[in-house]
């Protein structure tokens, strides 16, 4: 290798040595004679400073040393002696091999709001705080595969082209290739789908999950990590409309399992963001820390980054059915004096994230797994209590988050699963590759979905989810 990175050679430091790096200008200082400038190549938040003195290189040279320019420079490393650094580079050899004009680069070395940065999404990598986050996204990605593959799971990849609708609520986004000018038609005047490509209806999946069942009663234990698609116009800090899911799904699990399962995963993921991305986090910790100076104590987060962690780390999530929680929230003071938005009056409404934040927040202050939801407002493959009136489901609410899994057992009994379709008018005829599974071989088996971006949000404290994924689809926004 002709260059070394900036993390390996600052991890074991080879003073005396020549070495070459090659990266991105952060910042440039210093006097007339002798430049200080902070390099970075993405490897590590931390910046290697490279001493370069102006007669060496001449005016031109170092003119061109810009926030932004990529340079590679070849020279000795030396212990610094400046503070801030244990190591700099004497350089002996800088080329420019990327030139940044300072007066047209947008990300200049000052700090820029999130709003500004999100729109310079194709360039916001290159600041601190995007390097800090992508890096614990790629920490965060390989933990999920570690975490299953340990257990002896199988990745499976269930396809992101689909005719169903997985979640039965219909917020897909459809695919054709049929002209929207002039469409096919029916005798009756609909749109023909069957001249379209797949000769049907065909839309980007919402869930892997019903794909997943199918893998699960063959392999036992089986998860998904993929893209899904949701067409909801929801424009809100926790929404997108395109994000990545884990969706595992477990043979003999029910809801029990499935929910023991999910608590030991979260808590792992936590714990490999702590033991592996420690730099990142101390600087998105510091980050949080100096923007809530200024916010009124209400509006700040009990913990810090590093303690809301470790909260979740080492302890015991708590548990209570949907029942409970309706309960809790209506005699809660927010709930009597009028401050929620959705007052909770009645068994049976769904719970909006000013509910679910109640709970976890202000009244379990940690981590709940929420059970036994009415089967009205759940999907049609939960799994039907004895009650008749709940469904084997299961929501774990995060602090500052709300929901972050969704999960349940699944109706593994074809009669019950039919008349619940029913119900849904969903239509049995483009399901029986589904009903296949209930057909020939049942069992009980269940599984949840984690919103990896969710996740994301809870492990970097950043509070907006357009900050977690390197390029965010909202209700009008697909740039780049
Ligand atoms: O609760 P959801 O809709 O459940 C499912 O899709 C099931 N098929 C999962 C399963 O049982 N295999 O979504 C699961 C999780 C949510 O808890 C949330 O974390 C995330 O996916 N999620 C979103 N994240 C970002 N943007 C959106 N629009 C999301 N919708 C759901
Ligand atoms: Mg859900």
């Amino acid at each position: 290798m002709e260059y070394i990175r900036i993390k390996e050679l600052l991890d074991q430091p080879k003073t005396g040595e020549t070495v070459t790096v090659k990266g991105w200008v952060k910042t440039r200082r210093g006097s007339k004679q002798v430049n200080f400038i902070a390099l970075n190549d993405g490897s590590t938040i931390h910046n290697l400073q490279i001493v370069a003195e102006t007669e060496k290189f001449g005016e031109e040279v170092i003119k061109k040393i810009t926030t932004g320019a990529c340079l590679s420079v070849t020279g000795e490393v030396v212990e610094s002696k400046g503070s801030g650094q244990a190591i700099e580079i004497l350089g002996e050899k800088i080329a420019v091999l990327g030139e940044s004009d300072p007066e047209k680069f947008p990300l200049q070395p000052k700090k820029h709001s999130l709003e500004f940065l999100r729109e310079k999404a194709h360039l916001r990598v290159r600041t601190t705080t995007f390097g800090a986050i992508y890096r614990i996204r790629h920490a965060m990605i390989f933990a999920v595969h570690k975490f299953f593959n340990d257990r002896g799971f199988f990745n499976v990849h269930t396809p992101i082209l689909t005719s169903s609708d997985a979640e039965g609520a219909g917020e897909m986004f459809r695919v054709t290739t049929l002209d929207p000018k002039n469409p096919p038609l029916t005798e009756d005047g609909k749109v023909d789908w069957r001249e379209d490509f797949f000769e049907k209806q065909a839309n980007l999946t919402v869930s892997g999950q019903l794909e997943g069942e199918l893998s699960a009663l063959a392999l036992g234990n089986i998860y998904t990590f993929g893209p899904t698609f949701r067409a909801e116009n929801s424009n809100t800090t926790r929404h997108l409309a395109e994000f990545w899911m884990i969706e595992p799904e477990m043979a003999f699990h029910d809801l029990k399992d499935n929910a023991e399962l999910a608590e030991d995963f979260l808590k792992y993921l936590v714990n490999y963001a702590l033991e592996n991305c420690e730099d990142d986090l101390n600087f998105l910790a510091k980050r949080e820390e100096d923007e809530n100076k200024n916010k009124p104590a209400n509006e700040r987060p009990a913990l810090s980054l590093l303690e809301r962690l470790k909260m979740v780390r080492d302890n015991d999530f708590a548990f209570c059915t949907y029942t409970e929680a309706i309960d809790i929230l209506k005699n809660s003071k927010p709930n009597k004096k009028k401050k929620f938005n959705y007052p909770v009056d009645e068994w049976g409404v769904d719970m909006q994230s000013e509910h679910e934040k109640y709970l976890v927040e202000k009244h379990f202050k940690k981590p709940v797994i929420v059970t036994d939801y009415p089967k009205d407002i759940k999907a049609f493959y939960m799994r039907v209590n004895d009650d008749n009136k709940t469904v084997a489901a299961m929501d774990i609410l995060f602090p500052g988050i709300g929901e972050i899994v969704g999960g349940s057992q699944r109706e593994e009994r074809m009669d019950v699963l039919t008349s619940r379709m029913k119900e849904f008018n969903i239509e049995e005829e483009h399901m029986q590759w589904y009903l296949d599974t209930r057909r020939f071989g049942s069992c009980v088996h269940s599984g949840f979905g984690l919103g990896f971006e969710r996740m994301m949000l809870f492990v970097t404290g950043m509070t907006n989810i357009r900050d977690v994924i390197p390029f965010p689809r909202t209700p009008g926004n697909c740039e780049f």
